[in-house]
């Protein structure tokens, strides 16, 4: 078996031993890994073609908890290694319970795993959510050893472990939690699932900056990462695909956190627009992407002036920060507003995040509105990316985008000029944010 040297941290190899990795600058970081790239055993495969290659007859196995379904392409593929990351109390043992709940009541054998729970807390959160079913076994253990000689003699169809940073491999020195423990723990599931064909979820804590706690080379390792968020103050939650070996990555699942477990929400505009005030300053309506999703949300924006002697503060909460820098450097030079000595919040609904720059045009005239103390009208909604020079550009998929604002009731888009019309919304083409402006009423 050939050896390399793989750095604790990042996953980056290299042929020979070194203080410092090369990729990541972690000191200290780097060890002897007898496995190749992926935790793939280099040894004993020959080649075969790939024509032959695919195609196993395998079906994903649905869990029954329809937007975890839609992210992952129709289920869980035996064999196959699912982390579930997300920050702690956003909902990751409750999620894996229905899933495995749903899977049970399809006729899987499944051994939830809990290494920080005990049975009979999983068990009365089960009844208490309608997630008990015969075919559903859970057992507390932290020791991987453990977790091993329960798979071989139970021989589950579906395992579940929560989490992978509680539970530890006796053979690896290092501390449970730590970057090496997590690596090992994981590796060995893996290896695992693949063996038995068994469909495995991991589930992985979420550090507040968003990174998977530790290792980024848990990543590498699993064939599907999913990504749990959400405003825990708020009971939406999104699922967003970050990584799928065996699907798109463009799905975004929506579920709403309520007394009964998680719900899926099919209608997540409607439950984002649900509490917005109509004719308020300084809020408008964007039809946003949020990879094939769209989403309606309202985005608000709030401008006051800057105390004497203090810094402007620009705060964000859903938009990239230095997007919105840009935006307020845009309406600074392209507009009669001048944000120079103001304070600026924005804010969308919900917990959600604009990744998507066709929301550059909603947020420019919230904070246009804002700052004018005036309103749009409330059936209206805005697309478009804007440039530098203040020119409206086009927004990816805007017909997905206007059909969705359109089925909600929204009349009117300002949106860029060569958007192609929509049934059942009127269309203000614009070719600048001045332009916007004058339309919506603002400037
Ligand atoms: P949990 O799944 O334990 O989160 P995680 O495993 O990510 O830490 O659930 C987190 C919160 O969800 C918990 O504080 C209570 C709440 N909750 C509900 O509101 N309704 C429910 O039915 C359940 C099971 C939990
Ligand atoms: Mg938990």
């Amino acid at each position: 078996m050939r050896t390399v040297h793989r750095c604790q941290e990042c996953g980056g190899t290299s042929p020979r031993w070194l203080g410092r990795c090369p990729a990541c600058g972690a000191w200290g970081a780097i060890v002897q890994d007898p496995v190749g790239p992926g935790g793939v055993p280099t040894a004993g495969t020959a080649p075969v073609a790939i024509a032959h290659a695919g195609a196993d007859g395998s079906e994903p196995a649905p869990t029954a908890v329809g937007e975890l379904d839609r992210v992952v392409a129709g289920g869980l593929l035996p064999g196959s290694v699912t982390l579930i990351g997300g920050e702690p109390g956003i909902g990751k043992s409750t999620l894996v319970l229905q899933a495995l709940a749903g899977l049970a009541a399809r006729g899987s054998r499944c051994l939830l795993v809990s290494a920080e729970e005990s049975p009979s807390q999983v068990a009365m959160r089960a009844a208490r959510i309608g997630a008990a079913h015969r075919n559903l076994f859970v057992v507390a253990e932290a020791s991987l050893t453990a977790v091993a000689a329960h798979v071989e003699e139970f021989e589950p169809h579906v395992l579940a472990l929560d989490s992978i940073q509680t539970v530890h491999d006796p053979e690896v020195a290092a501390g449970p939690g730590s970057v090496a423990q997590v690596r090992a723990c994981a590796h060995r599931l893996v290896q695992l699932a693949k063996r038995r064909c068994m469909a495995t979820l991991l589930v992985g804590h979420v550090t507040k900056d968003g990174a998977l706690a530790g290792p980024r080379v848990l990543e590498h390792l699993v064939d599907t990462v999913v990504s749990f968020e959400g405003d825990r103050d708020h009971g939406l939650r999104l699922l967003r695909v970050l990584k799928h070996r065996f699907g798109s990555t463009q799905e975004l699942g929506v579920m709403e956190m309520t007394g009964a477990g998680l719900v899926d929400v099919p209608d997540p505009s409607s439950l984002l627009l649900a509490d917005r005030p109509a004719g308020v300053p300084g809020s408008i309506v964007a039809a946003m992407l949020d990879g094939r999703r769209p989403l309606v949300v309202e985005v608000q924006a709030l401008v006051v002036e800057t105390q004497a002697g203090r810094f402007p503060r620009r705060s964000t909460q859903g938009v990239d920060a230095g997007r919105l820098a840009m935006l307020a450097a845009i309406v600074e030079r392209h507009t009669e507003v001048s944000l120079r000595a103001m304070d600026v919040y924005v804010s969308l609904a919900g917990g959600v995040r604009a990744a998507d720059p066709g929301t550059d045009l909603a947020v420019a005239l919230a904070l246009v509105g804002a700052a004018r103390n005036r309103a749009v009208p409330g059936d209206a909604v805005a697309i478009g990316e804007l440039g530098l020079g203040g020119e409206v550009r086009q927004a990816r998929q805007a017909e997905r985008r206007l059909s969705e604002a359109a089925r909600l009731g929204f009349a009117t888009a300002v949106a860029p000029m060569r958007t192609p019309e929509v049934a059942g919304i009127r269309l203000v083409r614009v070719a600048t944010l001045a332009e916007a402006g004058v339309v919506t009423g603002l400037s």
